[in-house]
């Protein structure tokens, strides 16, 4: 070996040090992950996701864009609100923080029952995740209320993709620019045309965190759920005298379905199987409960949370029907009714979301928007956090079970193609889905 070893040796010395070093720092720095060793919850996520999304210059800090209530369910609003974002982002102006709505009814207008946007989402939050690329003010950020200029937004046939683009094109330049406030006007924001790709979108629902105290609900939401896993497991494990310390640890997976089986659903699912030529989006009661228990590798007992809307919640039917070892269980059954009835619709439907969003699994359709929405964020988070998604043991793995995986009667695997250049590819409903 001789002096060469000897390098090799100091070298690897030094190397080792540096190492060590980096460790402790490491330790120091990182804050200790209460998920570690069990299942990684989603809001340990929060932290980990990149701090420091460099798209060039920021947001410019003196031009303001307005935009109408933005209405509609959840999931329409969580789209137009990214639309209006990256409306902003096109023109380069801060996005004034708009109106939600916390009601359903948006057919009467008085009964919009307009939220603030921070009452549902943490505006901070929002601008720290979001630095750089989309950014949202407060109406006292503006010097003079009275340098306005509407911008109306046409509606129908004529109005085409190109003609929206041209018309943002024209207000981001000249006289229109220099206006402090360009407010948007017109009916239905939701159907503005889309230039985005969805890439775009995910980026701005990742900046999306809900304010601490509903957050904290769908906290209690999801411990009910593991509490209810843990509980079996420790019944099942007592019976197999098979007690040991290792696995208390491990908290039971919960698979969240969205079952859409609603009769208005129904209705509309019919139509668009008769007009696609399709039988691959309505699925029954019967037809969710067979695909989801042949999930690949899925273990039971399991816990499986069905979300499902409040009209059904009434009838106890989609309990039913499940097989040994699936514990079906939804807001009621679960003891969590009571969490829910507290808000409006829309605070509701946030909470029904972010459970989903969490699940160990997901199962849904994907003809809605709501599961579409769910698979993007869930395919999101994957990506930030480099996980492969098709991978064995892939950590969140979604499903639709409206399609048929392959020869067995399971549901399909579903990860959102992130390289489609607009989000109407996939809001719509589609059975082109990646999978695995
Ligand atoms: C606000 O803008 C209007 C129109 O441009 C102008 O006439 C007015 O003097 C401005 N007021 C202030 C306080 O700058
Ligand atoms: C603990 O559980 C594991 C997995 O079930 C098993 O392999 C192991 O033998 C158990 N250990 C004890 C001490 O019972
Ligand atoms: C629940 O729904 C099922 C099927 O949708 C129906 O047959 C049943 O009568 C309903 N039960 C109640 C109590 O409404
Ligand atoms: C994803 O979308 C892009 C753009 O629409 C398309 O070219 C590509 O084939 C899609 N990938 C898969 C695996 O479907």
């Amino acid at each position: 070996m001789g002096g060469g070893g000897g390098t090799v040796k100091s070298l690897t010395c030094k190397f080792v040090f540096l190492l060590v070093t980096l460790l402790i720092l490491r330790a120091l720095l990182v804050p200790p992950s209460p998920g570690f060793g069990g299942v990684v919850e989603w809001s340990n996520f929060v932290y980990i996701r990149n701090h420091s999304p460099s798209f060039g210059i920021g947001v410019r800090q003196d031009k303001f864009l307005e935009v109408p209530q933005i209405v509609w369910g959840l999931n329409n609003q969580k789209i137009a609100f990214a639309r209006a974002c990256l409306t902003a982002r096109r023109m380069n102006r801060i996005l004034l923080m708009p109106s939600l709505s916390a009601s359903l009814f948006y057919k009467e207008i008085n009964l919009l029952q307009p939220i603030s946007f921070d009452k549902v989402f943490q505006f901070d939050k929002f601008n720290q995740l979001c630095s750089g690329f989309v950014q949202l003010g407060q109406y006292s950020d503006l010097s003079n209320q009275t340098r306005v200029l509407e911008m109306q937004k046409g509606s129908g046939r004529k109005w085409t993709l190109e003609r929206d683009l041209d018309q943002l094109r024209e207000h981001s330049k000249g006289e229109f620019d220099e206006h402090e406030v360009i407010r948007i006007v017109g009916k239905n924001p939701f159907l503005w045309h889309d230039h985005w790709p969805v890439k775009d979108y995910a980026k701005v629902f990742e900046c999306l965190v809900l304010i601490d105290e509903i957050g904290q609900e769908a906290d209690r939401v999801v411990s009910r759920i593991r509490a209810v896993g843990r509980e079996t497991q420790s019944n099942s494990e007592s019976m197999e005298l098979d007690n040991n310390d290792s696995s208390s640890f491990q908290p039971l997976p919960y698979v969240a379905v969205h079952m859409r089986v609603e009769i208005d659903w129904m209705i509309h699912c019919k139509k668009l199987e008769q007009r696609l030529n399709t039988n691959q989006i309505c699925s029954s009661k019967k037809e969710i409960m067979e695909r989801v228990s042949n999930i690949k590798g899925l273990k039971t007992p399991s816990v499986v949370y069905l979300a499902v809307a409040d009209k059904l919640l009434q009838n106890s039917s989609v309990l039913e029907g499940w097989e040994e070892g699936f514990l079906p269980y939804e807001k009621n059954k679960l003891g969590v009714d009571g969490i829910y009835k507290k808000y409006p619709y829309l605070i509701q439907s946030a909470i029904d979301y972010e459970v989903c969003l969490r699940a160990d699994i997901f199962v849904g359709n994907s003809f809605s928007t709501f599961s579409t929405l769910i698979v993007l964020e869930r395919t999101q988070k994957m990506i930030t956090m480099g996980i492969n998604m098709c991978g064995k043991d892939v950590r969140w793995p979604s499903y639709a079970y409206n399609i048929q995986q392959g020869e067995s009667n399971g549901p399909m695997r579903w990860v959102t193609n992130m390289s489609h250049s607009t989000l109407q590819e996939i809001s719509y409903g589609t059975n082109h889905i990646i999978s695995c």
